[in-house]
């Protein structure tokens, strides 16, 4: 396992995460403790998880991180846990988005539900407009100082965003977000205009979500009509399984067998040659799909390689 520099950070998080968002909701607790097992006895140290995940399971919102916590067990000190918070994780308007109010409610909820006292990347999952960026970083300064939080990132932030909260906390000192959690992957490339350099400027370290966009770039799909798994049965399945994806999927696939790679070594290989990638958050069903992406993940495309799959 290859360990990576989150941005600029000191934060050393391994090049294959794991994302939690199917845990409690899709996976019992013997399911996502044979995943968990597997990926932490692969080397995989960064976990992924939110507050608001684990709806559709009896205990609702809140359910990945309780599940997270029971499995990890004494282990926690082994990993590096990424959280995130702004989502609604209830029906009140104060139950949701970045404020100080609600940022130092969710935090001790999530440390609770985690079962720990610190929690290593804390993230706003979203930007909030009715916050100013000032009162969200000075909020989660505070917990840094406090020892509940080391390091702060967020997620789905437009470029301007970005540069608007590094400016803001270089400029009141304050704890600098070092990453962006971003849709990105060989289908999803939007970022590349604007956010990618934003965060190559400011040294935030780019986490890549769907990075197999729910399972499609592992190729297992067909336009046949071939392929069981959660895509297939969510409301994406009709956006992303459309015929002009199917095509680019063939020629990706293509592309990578006349390397002796298969379509999810690209996936993988692909986000990992770029250096401002930190870590790719891909989430399993099994331990046998913790595995293959392990060793998907090996594959380091030559510059040339690269630019040819720009063009695909
Ligand atoms: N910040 C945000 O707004 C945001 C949004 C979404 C997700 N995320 C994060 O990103 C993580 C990953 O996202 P995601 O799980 O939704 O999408 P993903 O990683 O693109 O897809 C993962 C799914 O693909 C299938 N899969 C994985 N490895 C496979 C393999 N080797 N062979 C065949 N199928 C395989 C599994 O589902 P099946 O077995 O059911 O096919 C798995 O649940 C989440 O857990 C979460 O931590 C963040």
């Amino acid at each position: 396992m290859e360990y990576r520099r989150l941005g600029d950070s000191g934060l050393l998080v391994s090049a294959v995460g794991l994302g939690t968002n199917n845990f409690a909701s899709r996976l019992s607790d013997g399911a996502a403790g044979g995943v968990l097992n597997q990926a932490l006895e692969l080397g995989v140290t960064f976990l992924d998880t939110a507050d608001v995940y684990g709806r559709g399971s009896t205990e609702g919102a809140g359910a990945s991180e309780s599940q997270l916590g029971r499995l990890l067990g004494e282990r926690r000190q082994y990993v590096i846990l990424a959280t995130k918070f702004g989502l609604a994780m209830g029906e009140s308007v104060q139950e949701r988005g970045a404020s100080r109010e609600w940022i130092v409610r969710a935090v001790e909820a999530s440390l609770r539900r985690l079962r720990t006292d610190y929690i290593d990347l804390y993230q706003v999952h979203t930007p909030d407009p009715k916050t100013p960026i000032e009162d969200t970083l000075r909020a989660l300064d505070d917990l840094v100082k406090a020892g509940k939080v080391r390091w702060v990132g967020h997620s789905n932030f437009a470029a301007w965003q970005i540069v608007d909260a590094d400016w803001t906390a270089r400029t009141h000192t304050l704890a600098r977000p070092i990453s962006a959690q971003m849709h990105y992957n060989l289908l999803v490339r939007g970022i590349q205009e604007d956010v990618i350099p934003a965060c190559q400027s400011f040294g935030l370290g780019i986490i890549p979500y769907f990075p197999l966009e729910s399972g499609f770039l592992t190729g297992k799909y067909r336009s046949t009509g071939e392929g069981r798994g959660r895509l297939a049965e969510s409301a994406r399945a009709v956006e992303i399984m459309t015929d002009a994806n199917f095509g680019r999927i063939e020629r990706l696939e293509r592309f990578a067998l006349e390397r002796k790679r298969r379509l999810l070594d690209l996936a993988f290989g692909w986000l990992l040659s770029q250096p401002v990638v930190g870590s790719v958050i891909a989430s399993a069903s099994s331990a046998d799909q913790v595995r293959l992406n392990v060793a998907a993940a090996e594959w380091r495309l030559s510059p040339a390689d690269m630019d040819a799959v720009a063009g695909l």
